[in-house]
Parts: structure tokens; C-alpha cells; sequence
């Protein structure tokens, strides 16, 4: 079933950078579908538009739909702290708060206006949990989160994403700078994860893509040129620039 609905969506910054054209495109529930390809194509932006995270950005004019679970969240009536409460997002770069590591996750939470202990550890042990975070971090949730290695921070990051239970989660390049072991503990709990999430991957590198999806797009300067299964789209792309893009004659 399609979570994600995205019809002829096309997005233009203020300098006059035509960021998306006419992208239209299913998502759907309970896999992990991946955007990829060269720098510039549009995927950060994509992803973005998914939680309006580009109302903060100088845009100019966008139009066609994104329509998750059949509501068309560009609407400016869509009430956006909800939107980004169901559609959470990990970036590149974890930013972890100067706090403990227990206190990174359930302040979300408490600024939601949840006090009670029990449904607090409850919480910080789900999210750690399906993270693959908790048996490193179980005996030390009160030490500062920025002591932990930057994998264990991607982690945590991800963490916290989850503490508020969203549906949908974005990941924009979650592993890059991660040496390979934290990068294959991300893939793999992202595998554990869509069972019960949608995810949508911007992954680092051709062969995450190809290690990680069940459904691929590929964008190449603002186009969506080709979507997916992701099997066959690695072994066989019906386009040739997505071949040439795969097998490293551009980009
Ligand atoms: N805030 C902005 N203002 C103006 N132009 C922007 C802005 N953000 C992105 N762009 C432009 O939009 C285009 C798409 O950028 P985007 O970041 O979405 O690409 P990307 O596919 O994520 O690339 P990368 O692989 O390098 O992360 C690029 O030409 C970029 O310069
Ligand atoms: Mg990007």
C-alpha cells in the first residue's frame, strides 16, 4: 500500500533554481524506498517538501500534491507541528543536545507535556531499542550524549526521532562519515524498523542504495528518471542514464 502519494511536484527556489520537475511518485508503507543520485538532483529538497521543511527555505513557487494517507500536506491549512510529528526526519550530521543521553530523548517528550516517569524510561528504552542503540548505552543513559562515538550519535539521533512515534521517517545520507560497522548497525536497524515505519532513504553511496532498498528512485537534476523495485533496478535499469549513473560513467 502506498503511504505516500506525490504528484507532479515541481519546486523552485528564489534564485531561480528549478529544484524539481513534475516528480511524481508512490512511497510505499513498510519498506524502505531510496532517492539517489548525483549532487544537485533534488533529493534533500524532496525529502524536505515530505515535512515541510522547506517553508523555512527561500522558495518561490511550487506546485503539484504530496498526499499522505490521502491528506495533501502542502494545504497551507495542514497543521505543520503535527505533519512533523508524524514524518520525522535524521540529517547527515547527528546533532546530539549538550544533555545525558536519557535526557536527548525525552525532551521531546516533556516539552510535549508527558511527566510521567514510568512512560519517560518506557520511551527511552523503545526508541534505544529499535535503534540498536540500547545494549551500548543501558548502563550509562545518564552520561552526557556527546561522549558517545559519532555512530553511536547517528544512533541516538535516530533514538530520538522515534520517541514520538511517528509513521514516516526521512534520512538524509544518516551514515555518511560512519566507519563501516555503524553504517551496517543503521542499515540494519533500519531493516528492523520498516516493519512498523515508512522510510525514505538518502543513502551515501551506490552500494547502500543497492544493499538497502526495497523500492529506488533516481533523480537526476530535478527528474525523477527512473523508479523501481530495488533488485531490479540495480541489476537491470530499463534507462540508460540510470545504468551509466550505476556503473560509474558519470556523476
Ligand atoms: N535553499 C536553497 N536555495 C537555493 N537553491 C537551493 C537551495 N537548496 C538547494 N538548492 C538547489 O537545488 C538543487 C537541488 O539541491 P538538493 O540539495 O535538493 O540536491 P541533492 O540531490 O540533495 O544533492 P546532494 O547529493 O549534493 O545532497 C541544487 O541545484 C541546489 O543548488
Ligand atoms: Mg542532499
Amino acid at each position: 500500500m502506498n503511504k505516500i502519494v506525490i504528484e507532479d511536484l515541481s519546486l523552485q527556489y528564489s534564485d531561480g533554481t528549478e529544484s524539481l520537475r513534475g516528480v511524481s511518485l508512490g512511497i510505499r508503507q513498510n519498506a524502505v524506498t531510496v532517492l539517489f543520485g548525483p549532487a544537485g538532483g533534488g533529493k534533500s529538497t524532496l525529502l524536505r517538501c515530505l515535512n515541510r521543511l522547506n517553508d523555512l527555505t527561500e522558495v518561490k513557487a511550487s506546485s503539484g500534491k504530496i498526499l499522505i494517507d490521502g491528506e495533501n500536506i502542502l494545504d497551507p491549512k495542514v497543521d505543520v507541528i503535527a505533519l512533523r510529528r508524524k514524518v520525522g526526519m535524521v540529517f547527515a550530521r547527528p546533532v546530539v543536545l549538550p544533555l545525558s543521553i536519557r535526557e536527548n530523548l525525552t525532551y521531546g517528550l516533556e516539552l510535549a507535556g508527558e511527566r510521567r516517569r514510568v512512560k519517560l524510561d518506557e520511551a527511552v528504552e523503545r526508541s534505544l531499542r529499535l535503534a540498536a542503540l540500547y545494549e551500548e548505552v543501558k548502563d550509562r543513559l545518564d552520561d552526557p550524549a556527546i561522549a558517545l562515538s559519532g555512530g553511536q550519535q547517528q544512533r541516538l539521533c535516530l533514538a530520538r526521532s522515534l520517541v514520538l512515534q511517528p509513521e514516516v521517517i526521512l534520512l538524509d545520507e544518516p551514515t555518511s562519515g560512519l566507519d563501516p560497522i555503524s553504517t551496517g548497525k543503521v542499515e540494519s536497524a533500519l531493516q528492523e524498523l520498516k516493519q512498523d515505519y515508512t522510510i525514505i532513504l538518502v543513502p551515501h553511496s551506490i552500494q547502500q542504495a543497492a544493499r538497502t532498498a526495497d523500492f529506488a528512485a533516481f533523480f537526476l537534476q530535478g527528474e525523477l528518471i527512473e523508479f523501481g523495485e530495488g533488485k531490479s533496478l540495480f541489476t537491470t535499469p530499463k534507462e540508460k542514464r540510470t545504468e551509466d549513473y550505476i556503473t560509474g560513467r558519470f556523476g
